[in-house]
């Protein structure tokens, strides 16, 4: 701390949740700063089993500020449903707010995000739809609606009617039946009513909190993997998940975070398509799938998964310029008789990279593996570096030293305290 961003550094589901549930046992703020509710941030504590899509995972730190950040993109209806599940788990939301400045996901933007998912036929992004892309577009389009707005009656008007002449020209196009304004504004008054108190200007509240030197934490959603501009376009969210949208998003200047962890799993794992080099279409991969429990905590698909891949981790790393690394999820790997790392990736004419190459060339390479002994105990029990079978802490080494970033964390289970926090041991 005080200011800590943490960020996925592969394809999403790293355990960002897990960590910032964690951290946020003593932080005065947690921003999530892009994103919606395509996050599923599961967090298993003494309050439960959560999978939270837009509440901060600082929730549950009744001292800790939550606040949706500016950069992020909020449906209220799904929202609000999701405070009504946290309350009713005895957890309060009253240190939650949202940034005015944040866009609203409009009905018309899930019915969008269907409808180009279907008109993409055989080449399918596999988005969550729920209306992300659609929502960043209008924007950027600068059609959006804010959540300042539905404070506004007047205003908000104004906007909606703006927007929902562009969006029925364009559901005319798909065959679909066109918005009625009259409806949108009854329901955007009603999650004004629903919000209002919790909406405000975030700047000054998180100007105060940096400036005071408070400990606050920048919760990314999704990794480096699917960044807009970093990931394997067009196999990507809307936003970017890498710390340099944290300060854009949460807003606070980029020089005022001193720390960024880069959360990643020990062996990789995506939701959606798109090239996954390290990707195992077998019994390994399986059981991975089976043991990791890889399914994915919004939509409930299926996580591909693969070994770990430290190209993808070693892009991740020079974008974030990770301080530290929390390596999740040792314990699925417990028993393998041996496990692979991908170093680099082969392109079709035999040359070796060590990069992440544009998406067409990703399509076309095959990992270049090298070779680990797994260990046969189980680390789940494992509360310190020395505790960890000596075949894992060598497996992590060669992580660390492959990202060039120390390792500070090893969780071994999904439980809060499942977790080690290493010194200088890694
Ligand atoms: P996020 O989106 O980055 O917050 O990650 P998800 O919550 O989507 O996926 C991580 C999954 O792994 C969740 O089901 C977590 O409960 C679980 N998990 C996190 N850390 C560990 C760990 O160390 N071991 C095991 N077995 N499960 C973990
Ligand atoms: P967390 O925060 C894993 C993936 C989708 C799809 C692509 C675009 O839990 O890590 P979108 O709905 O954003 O337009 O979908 O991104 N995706 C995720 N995959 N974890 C997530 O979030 C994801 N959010 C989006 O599967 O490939
Ligand atoms: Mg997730």
């Amino acid at each position: 701390m005080p200011v800590t961003a943490v960020v996925g550094a592969q394809w999403g589901d790293e355990g960002k949740g897990r960590m910032v549930d964690y951290l946020a046992q003593c932080a005065d703020m947690v921003i999530r700063f892009q994103g919606g509710d395509n996050a599923g941030h599961t967090v298993v504590n003494a309050h439960g089993k959560f999978a939270l899509h837009l509440v901060p995972s600082g929730i549950f730190n009744p001292d800790t500020v939550c606040l949706i950040g500016t950069g992020t993109v909020v449906n209220p209806a799904t929202l609000l449903e999701e405070m009504r599940s946290v309350s009713d788990a005895g957890v309060s939301v009253d240190n939650l707010w949202l940034s005015n400045r944040a866009h609203v996901i409009l009905p018309y933007h899930r019915l969008v995000d269907g409808l180009q998912e279907a008109a993409r036929s055989g080449a399918q992004i596999g988005t969550t739809k729920r209306g992300i892309g659609p929502t960043y577009a209008d924007k950027a389009s600068r059609f959006g609606v804010r959540l300042g707005d539905l404070k506004r009656p007047t205003y908000l008007r104004e906007r909606l009617g703006l927007h929902l002449e562009q969006k029925n020209r364009t559901l005319a196009l798909f065959g679909a039946p066109p918005i009625v304004l009259d409806e949108v504004m009854a329901m955007c008054l009603e999650w004004g009513r629903a919000l209002g108190d919790r909406i405000v200007d975030s700047l000054p509240l998180v100007r105060r909190a940096v400036r005071g030197g408070q400990r606050v934490l920048l919760e990314g959603q999704l990794g480096v993997m699917r960044d807009v501009d970093w990931g394997t376009y067009p196999y990507v969210t809307s936003s970017n998940p890498f710390v340099g949208a944290a300060s854009a998003g949460a807003g606070l200047p980029p020089t005022a975070i001193d720390r960024v962890v880069g959360v990643v799993k020990a062996y990789s794992t995506a939701v959606g398509a798109g090239p996954f080099p390290s990707e195992l279409d077998d019994a390994d991969g399986e059981r991975l799938r089976l043991v990791g429990a890889e399914y994915g905590a919004t939509t409930g698909r299926p996580r591909r998964c693969g070994w770990y891949d430290a190209v993808a981790v070693g892009h991740a790393a020079w974008l974030n310029g990770f301080t530290s690394l929390a390596v999740t999820k040792l314990d699925v790997l417990d028993g393998f008789r041996e496990l692979k790392i991908a170093t680099g990736y082969r392109r079709p004419d035999g040359t070796v990279i060590d990069h992440v190459p544009d998406t067409p060339d990703m399509a076309r390479v095959e990992p270049v593996y090298e070779t680990w002994p797994g260990w046969q105990a189980a680390t789940t029990e494992a509360r310190a570096w020395d505790q960890l079978p000596k075949a894992a802490r060598a497996y992590l080494r060669r992580i660390s030293e492959l990202a060039g970033v120390p390792i500070e964390f090893v969780s071994v289970g999904p439980e809060r305290d499942q977790l080690l926090k290493l010194e200088d041991s890694a």
